[in-house]
Formats: structure tokens, sequence, C-alpha cells
């Protein structure tokens, strides 16, 4: 198999933020990335804006540190890091002054692609869009970048859509979840809507339950003040596994196209019903033996802000209704692991003794580590002793299945950047979306604040509070297991 770059026209690619942490983890590594696949064309160009003083060679020479720390030593060369830094650009900028903006106009050319990356807090998010509005350095054409967190409830999101309204249309605006970025969350759309074998069984008559899992072993060390605003049910909840929710749930879409697929994830979570107190657990990390524990980052000696949470969503449509989606996502956790579970009913009768045992079908979709897909069979036991049934893996792990090109698989952050280039919104949010993703959020963060509950504590290295398992218990369910 061959891998497929698809060319890309010409552009000037401007990072607001161009020297902050996500630059230099994601957003920079990743251009270089698809410049070495070569789908950076003659004449593209990177310009780096913050609001330090930095030469280009200054700037080129923290991109190659950037790279040289981020981009797996196999995959990189001193003479394409080179190569590349010659499309490096600099200006130091002024986000709420008047410092560097003309400098940014002469250069950001008009006659190609112009992206510009909001890499920033959401409090800048007005004042550069203005601006770039006020010193005509964004054609009608230009798109906008922006990253989370697009707003802290639904009031702070429709001032920020708001604001970008004012200066930019919807289809120039491109708000990243890069979890949507991510192979599998793709091919989660390809295996429902490419094969005849799912969909027909994906609904509430032949699915008992869905899990989504996104656990971290990571903990909340550098971005305590962050986390204690957020929590991980803004911070995860109300974008990433909202998102694999929706692409779960939602109904075919009459075309892979950004308003159709949009249309429908908007459908799913206008759907959700209200989650009762009694369907969400809480936890935070306690100390391990070192003495680090959430509160030891958090600048609350006293946060009640959830470094865990699991919740229990019911779809109100015809497909879903009596079939819960178990969502669970933590820091501080037993292993990074990020999965779909689909879990099939049993068959509705046995043929079978009933020693024989049962098994019902569950699908998992791995995001990560090992990307793939495991589809669990029921078969005979093989061998006499009659008729005994086991269940066993149908597997597909990408990198068994596509060899070599599945190492060449684009980060999140890759793909979307070049998505954004070719002008396709497809895997960004809408405006619409994001609010309406508050609006559920919302009233949940509200009850919990009104009520006063705590956060369970749970040990570093866990599965997270034993409550979040009892979730499940009580509905004679199992979470999967937590496992490296
Ligand atoms: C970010 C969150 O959006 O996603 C982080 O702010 C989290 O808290 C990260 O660690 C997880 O992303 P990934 O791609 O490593 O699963």
């Amino acid at each position: 198999m061959v891998s497929r770059v698809i060319p890309v026209e010409s552009f000037d690619l401007v990072i607001f933020g161009g020297t902050g942490d996500l630059a230099r983890r994601k957003i920079l590594p990743g251009l270089y990335r698809r410049f070495c696949a070569g789908q950076m064309p003659e004449g593209a160009r990177v310009i780096g804006a913050a609001r330090a003083d930095h030469t280009d060679d200054e700037f080129r020479k923290l991109v190659a540190d950037s790279i040289k720390e981020f981009v797996p030593a196999g995959r990189r060369d001193a003479a394409t890091i080179k190569d590349f830094a010659e499309r490096l650009h600099y200006v130091s900028i002024d986000a709420r002054g008047d410092k560097g903006w003309s400098a940014l106009a002469k250069l950001v050319r008009k006659d190609v692609i112009q992206a510009f990356y909001f890499s920033v807090g959401p409090g800048l998010f007005g004042d550069i869009a203005t601006r770039l509005h006020k010193h005509k350095l964004a054609g009608n054409e230009a798109r906008i970048v922006v990253e989370k967190p697009f707003g802290r409830d639904l009031e702070s999101a429709k001032a920020l859509n708001a604001v970008l309204a004012d200066s930019f249309d919807e289809n120039q605006i491109y708000r990243i979840d890069h979890y949507l970025g991510k192979e599998t969350v793709q091919n989660l759309m390809a295996v429902r809507f490419a094969n005849v074998l799912f969909e027909p069984l994906w609904n509430a008559q032949y699915i008992d339950h869905v899990q989504i899992t996104v656990a971290e072993t990571v903990s909340v060390e550098g971005r305590g003040a962050y986390y204690d605003k957020s929590g991980a049910m803004r911070d995860m909840v109300q974008n990433h596994l909202m998102q694999l929710l929706c692409l779960t749930a939602m109904e075919p879409p009459s075309k892979f196209d950004p308003d159709a697929v949009r249309d429908e994830k908007l459908k799913v979570i206008r759907a959700l019903d209200p989650v009762p107190a009694e369907n969400i657990v809480r936890g935070q990390y306690g100390a391990d033996k070192d003495g680090d524990s959430y509160i030891a980052h958090s600048e609350n000696p006293a946060s009640k802000t959830e470094s865990f949470i699991a919740l229990k969503v019911d779809i109100s449509n015809w497909r879903w209704k009596g079939t819960p989606f178990y969502l669970r996502t933590g820091k501080r956790l037993k292993a990074r692991m990020s999965e779909i579970i689909v879990h099939f009913k049993e068959t509705p009768h046995s043929i079978f003794e009933e020693d024989a045992g049962s098994h019902a079908n569950v699908l998992t979709i791995r995001l990560q580590p090992d990307e793939g897909m495991d589809l669990r069979v029921t078969i005979k036991e093989p061998g006499p002793g009659g008729m005994r049934l086991v269940d066993v893996p149908l597997d597909m792990t990408f990198a068994d299945a596509l060899g070599p090109d599945a190492e060449d698989v684009p980060d999140a952050y890759e793909r979307l950047i070049m998505d954004v280039i070719r002008g396709n919104q497809t895997l960004f949010m809408r405006g619409d979306e994001v609010e309406a993703a508050w609006s559920w959020t919302d009233p949940i963060i509200e009850g919990w604040q009104q009520r006063g509950d705590q956060p369970k504590t749970y040990e570093p290295g866990s599965s997270g509070p034993e409550d979040a398992l009892m979730l499940l218990h009580r509905d004679a369910r199992r979470w999967r297991e937590i496992r490296k």
C-alpha cells in the first residue's frame, strides 16, 4: 500500500502564540512532518507571531529545537530541518496594541491561501480577530483556527462566537477539537458508513450499552491553575468525549460533507438527556508515595475540582432510547487508554446448553495506544467435550494490517492543519454545536455546585473512584479494565 499525499495550494500560515507550548509541541513539529511528506508546496510559509522580540533566525532556531525535541530521531534529519526553516518567518506583535500589525500586513501575501492560527488564550481571540480585520490582513477566503477551550460555559461561548462573527463568516472559522483529527476517530465513520455489516445493528435493539473511556496517566502538573477553573468536565467531556459520543451515535449523514456531518452531530447533542446526580461520579486523585496529589498542583488547598469524571448518559431518540452511554475520563489513572466499546446484546435465545456459556459481541475501537479495532465473536471452543462457547477477537491493529504505512499516519494536528489549508471543515466544530454542548454541560456543573458535591478521592495509578465502578455494577454491567 502506498501513502497518498494530497497536494494543497500554496499558503501563508500565521501562528499567533508561535513560540508557545502548543506551537512548539504540536503545530510546528506537525508542519515539519507534512513538509517531509512533500505536502508543503513551493513557496508555502509559516509565520510565527508572538509578543517577544525575535529575529527570523532566532525563531528558526527555536523551531529546529522543538523538532529535535518532539519529532522522533528516525523521522527527522538536519538537511530537511534546514530546508523547512527557510519557510519560517517571525513577527513580534502586540495582540492588544498596534505593534507589529503593519509588518505582518506587509508579509502576508494576498494571492495565496491565508490561515491564521490563534494558539493563544481565548481572552485574545476577539483582539486578534478585530485587528486582522482592521489591518485588512485577512481576505474573504482567509481561515482562522481557534483552540479550545472555546468558552467555559454557554454564555462565554456565545460571546466568543459573536466576537469572531463580527470579523469572519462561519465558513472561515475552524474550531479545533484535536480528537476529531485522530485516525481511529475518522475510522469510526468509515466502519459505520462504509460497511453494510454494522449499521443495521447500530441501535438500541441490538446494542446493550456503549462505554467511552479516555484514561490518562499524566497529572495536572504545571496546569493546576487552568485545571482548577476547568476540571475534567470542561477540559475533556464537553469537547473530546462529547465528539466521540456524537460520532458513535449520529445518524448517517447524507454525504461526507462538513454541514451534513455537523448537522447530525448537533442532533445527537440536542437529544442528550439532562444527567441526574446519581449518574455522575467525580473524583480527585489523592497523594502518591511522594506526596504528589491534585491539591499539590492546585492554587486552592480546598479545591473541589474533579480530575476524574464518569457519567451515565441517555439519548432520547428512536435509535438510542434505552441504551446508555457510559463516559469516563481522568488523570493519574492506571494506564493511558482511550477506547470506545460497543457492547452488543446477547442472542435473544440460546440453542445451546446453559453450561456452554454465552457471550455477547463486543466491538472495541481503540484510539490510543495501538490504534485499531477488535470485534469479539463467539465460537465453539476447539476440541472434544461437546459444545463450549468462547469469545475470540477478530483483531485489526492498524500497525499490523497496514504495515509501515501505519507509522506514517499523521498526528491529529497535522491532519487538521492540512484540512484548514484545503478548506475542509468536516472535522471542526461549528458554532452552534459548541453552544449546544455547553447547554448540556452547564446544568450538570451547576447541579454539583449547588449541591456542594465533593469529589471522591482516588488513588493515583488506580482506575478512579470505587463509585465509578458502582455506576455500572448497579446496572449489572462492568467497565472494561483500564490496562496498558
Ligand atoms: C487536551 C486536554 O485537550 O487533551 C488535556 O486539555 C489532555 O488535559 C489532552 O491531556 C489529551 O490529549 P491526547 O491527544 O493526549 O489524548
